[in-house]
């Protein structure tokens, strides 16, 4: 009996003692006998061809990027942490080569991964260009516009973007990529009245239609509820259209109860008007110096009869040094105006500071702007 328990208890021992020794046998096999990660045996051929066996083991992931680059026999080595990191794209047969081109561009395994998640339509775009390190910047923002992309890029690669008369070294110090972005959606990019964009009478007639360089009305549009200002705000048979009109109206008479008086100088503008009123200038002034202050026929937010020059008590153009242009640029908003050719703006706007300039956009939209310290251009650009 004794025996036979002295027996059992030595033989479970000796079992003990296998399992382990197996279990480290193992364990010794596991750490330190190479793997495959999943990789196919030609691969991994490769991987020892070209002497790269080893960092493999040490990055211990399989990646099909990776394989699909070996099995292509499109695999530089130089970017292999790039292709393990890679998320590889299913039906597209270039995809191998278009990612090698972008690799080879500069991009790295990050934006290439943002690039087909978010535009995989564009990759032939990003390949066609040079290297841009604010793409998927651009993706990011809300008013990013994907068959804009091209132009993006181009525009923030040109040295010469902001080269216009307004540009000055400040501006170059504070440019970002959303102006990129803004400014491409506003066509900035495009010589002015290159691109004109026709406005339909339909769409003039909406209280936010934007009109500048590059959009521009019919010859015959005409707003259709055109009135006369009260003549104690305004200079003889001034008119904007009706809600403009009104609003104006209440804040020259609350001005007034703050004892600043101010006037409509120059209201609705025909199209032949503005016509003989831009020839004018361009004889009087050139047609360089003409282009900063006066738009062409067709391109003056004037014809839309929402837009106000405004006058002081004396009766003249008001300037940023009278309390009537400080009353109007705490205050017009509320009455639905905003100054809409600020100084420092001129190179989006287009046009010299006016300090007499106001267009009517509603209340509600004009506090948005207000708010948003954008020029009216740049809002629309980032709003469409
Ligand atoms: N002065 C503004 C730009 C106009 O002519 O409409
Ligand atoms: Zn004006």
């Amino acid at each position: 009996m004794k025996t036979n328990k002295k027996r059992k208890l030595k033989k479970k021992r000796v079992l003990l003692i296998i399992i382990i020794i197996v279990l480290i046998i193992s364990s010794l096999i596991y750490f330190f006998i190479p793997k495959n990660y999943g990789y196919k045996r030609r691969v991994i051929e490769v991987f020892k061809e070209e002497n790269i066996y080893e960092k493999i083991q040490e990055k211990k992931k399989y990646s099909k990027t990776l394989e699909m680059a070996v099995l292509n026999n499109n695999f530089n080595e130089k970017y292999l942490d790039e292709y393990l990191e890679i998320n590889y794209v299913e039906n597209d047969s270039n995809f191998i080569d278009d990612i090698n081109k972008l690799l080879s561009l500069g991009y790295k395994s990050k934006e290439i991964n943002t690039f087909y998640e978010t535009i995989p339509n564009s990759i032939s775009v990003i390949i066609n260009n040079n290297y841009n390190a604010n793409i998927t910047n651009y993706i990011g923002l809300n008013y990013f516009i994907e068959d804009n992309l091209e132009r993006y890029i181009n525009y923030e690669n040109n040295e010469d973007k902001l080269n216009s008369v307004y540009n000055t070294d400040e501006i170059k110090e504070n440019y970002t990529y959303e102006d990129t972005v803004t400014f491409v959606n506003a066509y900035l990019d495009k010589d002015y009245y290159s691109n004109d964009i026709k406005l339909s009478d339909e769409e003039a007639q909406n209280i936010d239609v934007i009109v500048n360089k590059y959009y521009k009305l019919s010859e015959d549009y005409e707003p259709y509820d055109l009135v006369t200002i009260d003549s104690s705000f305004a200079t003889e048979n001034q008119r904007l259209r009706k809600d403009a009109a009104t609003k104006f109206e209440e804040m020259a008479m609350e001005a007034k109860d703050s004892g600043i008086k101010i006037y409509a100088g120059s209201t609705y503008r025909s199209y032949d008007y503005q016509k003989n009123l831009y020839e004018r200038y361009v004889l009087q002034d050139g047609f360089i110096e003409a282009e900063t202050y006066s738009a062409r026929a067709g391109y003056s937010e004037h014809q839309l009869g929402l837009a106000v020059d405004v006058l002081n008590s004396k009766w003249e153009y008001l300037s940023e040094n009278d309390n009537e242009y400080e009353w109007l640029i705490n205050n017009s908003y509320k009455f639905g105006f905003i100054l809409r050719y600020p100084r420092g703006k001129e190179y989006i706007t287009g046009y010299m500071f006016e300090d007499w300039h106001f267009r009517y956009l509603g209340v509600e939209l004009a506090t948005k702007v207000k708010e948003s310290g954008l020029t009216y251009d740049e809002y629309i650009a980032r709003k469409m």
